[in-house]
This record gives structure tokens, C-alpha cells and sequence, in this order.
């Protein structure tokens, strides 16, 4: 496996974003850089499974998902990082936000924004992935973004707030709430009821998003209560003006519009943690079939082919590793063997910090030569640096799932070779 660094000379993204920091989003400077050994990318190759778009019914809740195809950039720009919104999005005043950490603390805290940053600042650059991302609806492909996220540590934060003993979960309350219908007699989550029925059958309430980690958990890794996003103040629509980054945690764990966080002495078994983002497996022990329930937390090892370009006659595939400190990748072309990716590490960004990318996303190329005419299969796979490997789709971890969440198993694409 060859390894390469990808070298730091890198440029800003033309326009305002660039303007904002010398951290502000960055673009690789051109295709030779991203993908060294590539004199250029050349041109594109479309698949033939091109992604659909998100239909209107989905479009409140998920937006631009990140276009595989025109992958160019090591970090997502802010405007092109999908989003995911369960109820609303909350407009909160940067002046008049106060986050509230209570609960069982001896000291209970009120911070505003200008405390949060009057604290050490600490970042890192951290793959965010949805856990419905190529879960099965044909649309959910590209609900990951790589940013590098700012902020105060968590850590400092919750020590501030001194925990009691009996304090063992932590609560991590968003401003947006909605309407949800638990039914009575079964408990299964609803959808929200239609208005002119109040009376339908059921327990009707209005649940704020929520999600929440043991204590151990809160206090350990790089979490952040994050204000900033690619060097500037974190968006809108990504949490503003803070959001908790959990570092190798799926998506749903960074919740976004932070205001309480909340110290308990009992688990938490809100929507997020108990009804959805819920993983039902089917399994098989000792010849006994066990049905199991784990609630969606760390990310897991997944890679994919993201583009394949030609140059002349000669054809690469270029993807992305992340979910474990990547050691490396391979490329299988229509089910053939194994062949060695070339992997792409990068440097910190702004590495005077000393932030490192551990959970950022890896880059990787592989030089196809010339393949025959036809149309082609390929697949990638990861091996982290335990040596675990990425699981083929019929794998026991992914065909005991019957929901989509956590789908890492290895991606297919094919393409047409003129
Ligand atoms: N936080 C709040 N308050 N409300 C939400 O709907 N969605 C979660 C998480 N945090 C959500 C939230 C989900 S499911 C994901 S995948 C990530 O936010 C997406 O983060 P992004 O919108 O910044 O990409």
C-alpha cells in the first residue's frame, strides 16, 4: 500500500467564505494535488447509478447531500454539507442563547456564547455521517460531510459544572421540537398526527430532539460544544450558534441547537435513543433466533468509490475512507481480486493547533489503467488499523438488520467504458 501526504499547500475557495479566515473553507488547489501522481483528473466517467434527487416529501427534513461525483475537496464547504432537520430549525439570537448545564451538577451553569469562547478553543476534523446514509432509501447516498469544527471542550465545560456521583448520563437538549403520536397499546413511534384529527387514537405530544451518552462517554474523545464550522461561526442550518460535535459518532448524536444539558442518575429513552435511530437485528445464537435493539452511536468503518475520471486512455477511481483511522484500501473491479488503493493522508489543517485528522475522512485513488470497453463493477473496501474490514453486504452484521440504520457494508458502482 502506497501512502502519500497530501501536501498543504492548498488554496481558498474563491468568493466570500474564503474572505471570512485563513481557515475558511478549503478547496484543494486542483486535481494534481488532490490526488497526487495525477498529473490531473481528467475527465468525468458518470455512473450508471446515478443518485435521485430527494423527493419533496423528504426535502423538510434532508437537504443537499453531498454529490459524490464532484467531490473535490477535502472539507465539505459549509453550503454543500447536507443537513438533517426532524422538526425545524430554531432561530436563535447568538446575544440571547444561553446554554443551561443542570441536572444532578453542584454547580449549575448559565453560559452564554462570549463565555464559551472565552475557553480554551479546541477543533477537529471529524467526518459527521448520517446512519441512514446508504441505508436503503435510494436517495439517502451522501449524508456525510468532512468540516473541521471549533469550539469549547465538553469536558471543561461539564467539570466546570462538577457532576454528583450519582450524575451517570448526560442529556444533550436541541431548541426545535415536534409533534410526535406514540400509540397506547404497542408503543411504536407514529408520525405526527394530521391537525383536524386530535382525537385520533393514542398518546399525542410534543417532543423536543434529544439525545444523550453515558457520563464516561461526555467526558472522554475531543467533544466539543462547537461554534464554528470550517473557520466560521457555525451555520444556521448545521446547529447554530452551538451544537455538540462528538467526534466518531454518528450524526444523530451532534445535536444541534444546544440549550440544556442535563445530568442524570437514569438512562435517557427519548425518540433518538429509544424509538428511532433504534438498530432491530435478527440474530442467530446457539441455533436460537435473538431480536436486538441498540441505539445508534459510534460511526463504523465504510469507504466508497466516489468518482472515476479519465485521462487519454487511462482511467482512475478516486473515493473515500472514514468511521476508524483508516490503514487502508482496496478496489475490487467486477468482483476480481483485491487491488491496493493508494491512500491520500493530509496534514492538519491549521496543524499549528495541533489538532490531528484521525476522524477525518481519507481520500484514495486507484489507477484503473485501461479497461475494456463495457460496462464495469466497482467496489472498494477499508481496513482500519485493528485490521478489521469493511463487511460485504451479505455479511451476518448487515443482513441481520430489518431497519437502515448503520449500513457500512461495501459499495458497488458501475460505469459504462465507451
Ligand atoms: N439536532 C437537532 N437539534 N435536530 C435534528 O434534527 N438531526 C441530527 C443531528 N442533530 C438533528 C440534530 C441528525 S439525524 C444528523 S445526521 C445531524 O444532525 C446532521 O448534522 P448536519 O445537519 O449539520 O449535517
Amino acid at each position: 500500500m502506497e501512502q502519500r501526504e497530501i501536501p498543504r499547500r492548498t488554496v481558498l475557495k474563491t468568493g466570500a467564505a474564503a474572505s471570512l479566515s485563513g481557515l475558511a473553507v478549503l478547496k484543494l488547489a486542483g486535481p494534481a494535488q488532490a490526488f497526487p501522481g495525477h498529473s490531473g483528473e481528467g475527465v468525468l466517467v458518470p455512473w450508471l447509478d446515478p443518485t435521485p434527487p430527494v423527493p419533496p416529501e423528504n426535502a423538510e427534513i434532508l437537504a443537499h447531500p453531498l454529490d459524490w461525483e464532484h467531490l473535490d475537496s477535502w472539507l465539505t464547504p459549509n453550503d454543500e454539507f447536507f443537513t438533517v432537520k426532524h422538526y425545524f430549525q430554531p432561530d436563535l439570537s447568538p446575544v440571547d442563547w444561553r446554554l443551561n448545564v443542570g441536572g444532578l451538577v453542584a454547580h449549575e451553569q448559565s453560559l452564554s456564547l462570549a463565555d464559551l469562547k472565552a475557553l480554551p478553543k479546541h477543533a477537529v476534523t471529524f467526518a459527521l455521517e448520517c446512519s441512514g446514509n446508504t441505508g436503503g432509501a435510494p436517495f439517502a447516498i451522501g449524508l456525510i460531510g468532512n468540516a473541521r469544527w471549533a469550539g469549547a471542550s465538553l469536558r471543561q465545560v461539564l467539570r466546570q459544572a462538577r457532576p454528583l456521583k450519582k450524575g451517570v448520563e448526560v442529556i444533550f437538549w436541541g431548541a426545535d421540537s415536534g409533534k410526535v403520536t406514540i400509540l397506547d397499546n404497542s408503543g411504536v413511534f407514529r408520525p405526527v398526527p394530521p391537525p383536524d384529527d386530535p382525537d385520533a387514537p393514542g398518546l399525542h405530544i410534543t417532543e423536543r430532539f434529544a439525545r444523550s451518552m453515558s457520563i464516561d462517554d461526555a467526558m472522554s474523545g475531543d467533544k466539543l460544544l462547537c461554534y464554528e464550522m470550517n473557520g466560521v461561526p457555525l451555520p444556521p442550518d448545521h446547529g447554530a450558534p452551538v451544537r455538540l460535535i462528538a467526534p466518531d459518532w454518528y450524526g444523530v448524536a451532534n445535536v444541534k441547537w444546544l440549550t440544556h444539558i442535563e445530568i442524570t442518575d437514569a438512562r435517557y429513552q427519548g425518540r433518538f435513543m429509544a424509538r428511532d435511530y433504534v438498530s432491530i437485528r435478527e440474530e442467530e445464537r446457539d441455533g436460537e433466533t435473538v431480536w436486538t435493539f441498540t441505539s445508534v452511536t459510534h460511526e463504523l468503518l465504510k469507504s466508497t468509490p466516489a468518482k472515476v475520471t479519465r485521462k487519454g486512455d487511462q482511467y482512475s477511481v478516486m473515493g473515500a475512507a472514514w468511521g476508524a483511522p483508516i490503514a487502508k484500501v482496496q478496489v475490487s473491479v467486477d468482483g476480481g481480486t483485491w487491488q491496493p488503493a493508494r491512500l491520500h493522508r493530509h496534514r492538519s489543517v491549521g496543524a499549528s493547533s495541533g489538532h490531528r485528522n484521525e476522524f477525518a475522512w481519507a481520500f484514495w485513488t486507484f489507477a484503473w489503467g485501461t479497461p475494456t470497453p463495457g460496462v464495469h463493477s466497482i467496489t472498494s473496501r477499508a481496513f482500519d488499523e485493528d485490521g478489521n474490514v469493511q463487511p460485504t453486504p451479505d455479511d451476518p452484521r448487515i443482513t441481520s438488520r430489518h431497519t437502515f440504520w448503520e449500513n457500512n457494508s461495501q459499495i458497488t458502482r458501475r460505469v459504462l467504458i465507451p
